[in-house]
């Protein structure tokens, strides 16, 4: 979490004075929000739901992935992008990331079988992925996009909102998110019928409270509405967003150009850098063992070893324990028979490999000018350190 303060606690009270807590009552907060977001995303609509993770189901539902189909994953993402493709009953396939720490459009490209249908590219930790090749492969090979945005709040690739680019995009606002109201996440996307899918997937009786008329039948699905509390403080979040990342994405590339202007440290490879969240200062070191150190020296994270971003790490999937209930397993369903679905520690060995040398170290948009440069410090005495050259600076 970033900013929050008396905007959002008076949001909230208006919200309960006006005992209109309920999204389809009229000045609804999350109607609103949508409206808003889609404008600010620049597609048609937004729909919010109860979390990241219900907008990447609902956005695949939308899509019409399911059983029988592969939707392909990168190997360092939250384990919630693969768990998603599970929930609509078909099978992540997981490929290669490359030094930008998103998804390697070549891993795409050779990760594609016969059932392949769907990749979700995911903007990890607000960095850009490298999305015109990726939308070239998907275009050549026919394979829909649906982007995992929920790192990726109010950054952009190439002046386009992160999330606008593929058929549709998630967004999550949980504590750890860009703008956040504790729990919560959006759909987007101008495909109208789609959306129309995220609604019904989102609240199944959503057609009767909004008054709307569908050409989809409705379907029964986990309901994944928000509330209008969420949407309040939602509103507050947007209008503090721009600020937000414009702090950050400065103080990124002012520490960066500092940092590695001796030539000592590698910034990772960033694909949109005037447009990303800013959000990890991320450096490649040349082997792990350096990572390590530098990583222990300057108080930052190895990539590979967050506990729970890297495929190595989530165990359901790596054990195929998908569904409550042995019967609701995709793993085990005929229709997905045809799917590939063996996975192994190291299955993607190049990921681990690049993933054990990044190391991120944490950006913040209330940085003061004396903060940026003790860390500006503490980063060039720790690559001098670990890499063994005096750095003059
Ligand atoms: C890349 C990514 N995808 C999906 C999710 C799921 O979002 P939520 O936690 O809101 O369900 C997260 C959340 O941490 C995430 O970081």
């Amino acid at each position: 979490m970033y900013r929050i303060g008396q905007e959002e606690i008076d949001a909230v009270a208006k919200v309960i004075k006006s005992r209109k807590l309920f999204r389809y009552m009229e000045d609804s907060e999350c109607g609103r929000f949508e409206q808003r977001y889609a404008r600010y995303v620049g597609v048609g609509e937004a729909v919010m739901t109860a979390s990241g993770t219900a907008a990447l189901v609902a956005a695949l539902a939308g899509a019409g992935i399911g059983p029988g189909d592969e939707v392909i994953v990168p190997a360092h993402t939250f384990m919630a992008t693969a768990v998603a493709v599970l929930a609509v009953g078909a099978i992540p396939v997981i490929v290669d990331v490359d030094e930008s720490i998103t998804i390697s459009p070549e891993a795409l490209e050779n990760g594609i079988g016969p059932r392949t249908k769907a990749v979700i590219p995911v903007h990890m930790w607000g960095l850009p992925c490298n999305m015109n090749r990726l939308m070239e492969v998907a275009k050549k090979r026919k394979l829909i996009v649906i982007e995992d945005a929920c790192q990726g709040v109010g950054g952009a690739y190439e002046g386009k909102k992160l999330g606008s680019i593929g058929l549709a995009g998630a967004f999550s606002f949980n504590y750890y998110k860009n703008m956040t109201c504790g729990e919560g996440g959006a759909v987007v996307s101008s495909d109208p019928r789609l959306m129309q899918i995220v609604r019904c997937s989102t609240d199944c009786c959503g057609f009767f409270w909004n008054g709307k008329e569908q050409d989809i039948r409705s379907f029964s699905a986990n309901g994944s509405r928000a509330s209008e509390f969420e949407g309040a403080v939602m509103n507050v979040q947007l209008d503090r967003i721009d600020d937000t990342i414009s702090a950050m994405r400065k103080s990124k590339k002012d520490i960066l150009r500092r940092t590695t202007a001796s030539g000592l440290l590698a910034a990772s490879p960033r694909h949109s850098p005037d447009w990303e969240c800013g959000t990890k200062i991320c450096y490649l070191l040349p082997t792990s063992t350096a990572a390590e150190a530098f990583a222990k020296q300057v108080g930052g994270v190895i990539s590979a070893k967050t506990g729970r971003h890297t495929y190595n790490e989530w165990d359901p999937i790596l054990n195929r324990r998908a569904g409550h209930v042995p019967a609701m397993n995709p793993y085990t369903w005929e229709a997905n028979r045809g799917c590939r679905m063996h996975y192994s520690l190291d299955m993607c060995a190049r990921s681990l490999g690049i993933l054990g040398r990044s190391v991120m170290i944490d950006n913040n948009p209330e940085f003061t000018a004396g903060q940026i440069d003790e860390l500006v410090g503490r980063i060039e005495t720790a690559g001098a350190s670990v890499l063994g050259q005096a750095v003059g600076r």
